[in-house]
């Protein structure tokens, strides 16, 4: 953990850290030293989570809050009440998403959920916390988490793939912005889960699914790919290693370039050419 941010007695705030990835980043962080803030709208869980925290950091240096990411008004409360606490954010990681599933014409509400909590959430919680982690003129951190469905946009839940793709859009511009702003240390950086075993993907299950990771080993992987200073973090999992992700990503911006149509991955009459195109040949 070299990365100047991921210091001894730095702040780093955790939305959705009540749970799945963000709880692990939220352990990682504490073992470290670092002052935590978990943010989950789950109040339940918050406490579960700060309960399994006290065994790896001290009270003082361990903070709840209730926050529902998907109003400006709880995110910039969040702001405030770290800035009382702890003095100040190195490290945000804006992490809080749902998945409960859409359809492209079923009832709009999943559509206004799924939009307000994963992509306004990223968006409140890059906007408010930005502007005083760069006055401050000290190294910190943004991490988005995005996904790959933001990338690849498989057919089956439109509207997380919308969201996770406006998250994608964003944690880029984000990160032009911060590296054309005279004398800021802050970086913004996209994480890209693969297929974790959280409550997110649970769906009933009780053992993790062979091909999943952990929370664990996606945060390890991110602490690793944040020394060495990538934007993308692209995880792999058990299923899915990083070349096969490669190749669909390739595809899915071929569409364009290729003028097939689109999400022609799971078009029958490209089936033959994807999987070609898989082997590399
Ligand atoms: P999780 O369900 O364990 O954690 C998500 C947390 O966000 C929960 O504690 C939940 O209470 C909280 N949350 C939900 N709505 C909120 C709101 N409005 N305000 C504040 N907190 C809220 O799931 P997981 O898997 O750890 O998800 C973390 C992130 O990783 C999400 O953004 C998810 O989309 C993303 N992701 C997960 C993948 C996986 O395979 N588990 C794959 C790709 C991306």
């Amino acid at each position: 953990m070299s990365h100047p941010a991921i210091v001894k007695d730095n702040v780093a705030v955790i939305t959705g850290g009540a749970s799945g990835i963000g709880f692990a980043a939220a352990m990682a962080f504490a073992r470290a030293g670092l002052k935590i803030c978990i943010a989950d709208v789950d109040q339940d869980r918050l406490a579960d989570a700060a309960t399994k925290l006290s065994s790896v950091a001290s009270a003082a240096n361990v903070m709840t809050s209730a926050v529902d990411v998907s109003e400006a008004g709880s995110v910039t409360k969040l702001e405030h009440d770290v800035r009382d606490r702890f003095g100040r954010t190195d490290i945000l990681m804006n992490n809080a998403g749902i998945q409960p599933g859409s359809t492209l014409f079923g009832e709009p509400d999943n559509w206004q959920r799924v939009i307000g909590v994963n992509m306004w959430g990223i968006i409140h919680g890059s906007r408010i916390f930005a502007p005083g982690m760069i006055a401050r003129g000290k190294p910190g951190l943004i991490i988005n988490t995005g996904s790959k469905q933001g990338i690849t946009t498989p057919p089956g839940d439109p509207a997380y793939n919308v969201s996770k793709a406006g998250v994608k859009a964003f944690t880029e511009a984000l990160q032009h912005e911060l590296r054309n702003t005279k004398d800021c240390l802050i970086t913004a950086h996209l994480l890209i889960p693969g297929f974790v075993f959280t409550g997110l993907t649970a769906k009933g299950r009780s053992e993790k699914p062979a091909g999943a990771w952990t929370p664990e080993q996606t945060v390890d992987f991110m602490l690793a790919r944040l020394e060495a200073g990538d934007f993308y973090i692209l995880c792999p999992d058990n299923d899915v290693p990083r070349a096969l992700d490669e190749k669909r990503m390739q595809w899915a911006a071929g569409d364009i370039v290729e003028n097939r149509p689109p999400l022609s991955r799971w078009h029958p009459d490209y089936a033959d050419a994807f999987a070609t195109f898989v082997k590399g040949k």
